[in-house]
């Protein structure tokens, strides 16, 4: 769990500060202050302080890991559902392009049972496509599976031809599991042409003290399970010598260093998946199969609300270092994810694509 008797103090200073933007930016950048003293024969305390190898006492204050913030993954069990997308509309309500729809396409979704892999798997059967839900807790992915189709008539209808959503058990970081799955859903479908990996977890432990076995968990589903599904989906459109699209949920954690919790493992993770996607993207590109990723940054989902309940003083910090000034929401995947998969998108591929509210720009 979050120990907030360090981070707090942490966090308080910050939280004061996060109210006088002008304060944090000095603090933040005292070396770029244009002193007009430089020009004078006096040294200026700003050329003093250089002179020592010093800056400001309290450099880098906001930019560092805190060691006493730790916050395993739950138990399947604790964990909390996830609501699926009400109010959207399934069909085309207002006019767009033809060229982001995903009529008569298979596409398999990992991790589809909650959180951001579910509300991703509810935009593909919005814009179109079947659906294989693929998730460790299989009993609710039937749940969900069923609720979508149920969302999706109850938005459209009078429709004749109901999408088909089915759900499937497998651990993405056992190979075994993920042949066994691969060819459940063929066999259900009758082929598969788009893949969105969404299996994955963080947790925050010092490096120091990170758990070897929880660190190869954590490895073996981010990275190991991207790469087999990738790689079984691959080898399936191959055969066919059909065209597909395969989306990898990143994170901006793969490009930056969050902070205050301290999470090398997963932070790495993410880079080998955003780079897994470009070099596969180099790879598959003559077979058409076009790869990409989603990085997305702060995400509210039931879980991050869970936690972010019990920690409100992260939830500040986090926020306050967005500058579209929120959280997103699994909705503001919807359409990255759908464009992605598209035709829409059909001349981009190895792209790294930031939903982050602009988090990994300042
Ligand atoms: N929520 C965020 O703020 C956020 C931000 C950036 C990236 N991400 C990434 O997005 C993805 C989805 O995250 P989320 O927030 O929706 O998480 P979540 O915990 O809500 O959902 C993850 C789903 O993956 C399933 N899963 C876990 N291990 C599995 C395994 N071995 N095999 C099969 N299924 C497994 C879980 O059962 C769960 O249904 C993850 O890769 C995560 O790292 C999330």
């Amino acid at each position: 769990m979050f120990k907030p008797s360090v981070a707090r103090q942490a966090l308080r200073a910050v939280n004061n500060a996060a109210t006088r933007p002008a304060a944090i930016r000095a603090a933040a950048r005292p070396a770029l202050t244009i002193n007009t003293r430089c020009i004078s024969s006096t040294p200026s305390r700003l050329q003093d302080d250089s002179k020592k190898g010093t800056t400001d006492p309290n450099g880098g204050a906001y930019a560092r890991t805190d060691e006493s913030v730790v916050i395993e993954y739950p138990k399947d069990e604790e964990m909390p559902r996830s609501p699926i997308v009400q109010g959207r509309g399934g069909m085309h309500f207002k006019r767009t392009l033809a060229l982001f729809s995903l009529e008569n396409k298979v596409s398999v979704v990992t991790g589809g049972a909650r959180g951001l892999g579910l509300v991703m798997g509810q935009a593909l059967v919005a814009s179109g496509s079947d659906l294989a839900i693929v998730d460790l807790n299989k009993e609710e992915a039937e749940e969900q599976a069923k609720k979508l189709v149920a969302q999706f008539q109850e938005e459209n209808p009078g429709l004749e031809k109901l999408p088909k959503v089915t759900a499937h058990y497998a651990d993405v970081s056992d190979p075994e599991s993920v042949n066994a799955v691969l060819a459940e859903i063929i066999q259900q479908h009758g082929r598969i042409d788009n893949l969105v990996t969404s299996a994955g977890f963080t947790e925050n432990f010092d490096a120091i003290s990170y758990p070897y076995d929880r660190m190869k968990k954590l490895w073996g589903v981010n990275v190991d399970g991207t790469y087999l599904f990738a790689t079984g989906v691959a080898k399936h459109l191959m055969e066919r010598k059909a065209p597909g699209s395969i989306v990898m949920i990143g994170s901006m954690s793969g490009a930056i260093v969050n902070v205050p919790q301290p999470q090398a493992p997963y932070n790495a993770a993410k880079a080998a998946v955003r780079h897994l996607a470009a070099s596969l993207a180099v790879e598959w590109a003559s077979h058409n199969i076009r790869v990409n990723c989603i990085s997305p940054g702060y995400m509210l989902t039931a879980l991050t609300r869970k936690i972010l309940d019990e920690n409100p003083e992260l939830k500040r910090k986090w926020t306050s270092l967005i500058p579209q000034g929120k959280m997103g929401t699994p909705e503001d995947l919807m359409g990255p994810v759908t464009f992605l998969l598209s035709d829409a998108s059909k001349y981009v591929t190895g792209a790294d694509l930031r939903v982050d509210g602009g988090y990994t720009l300042t």
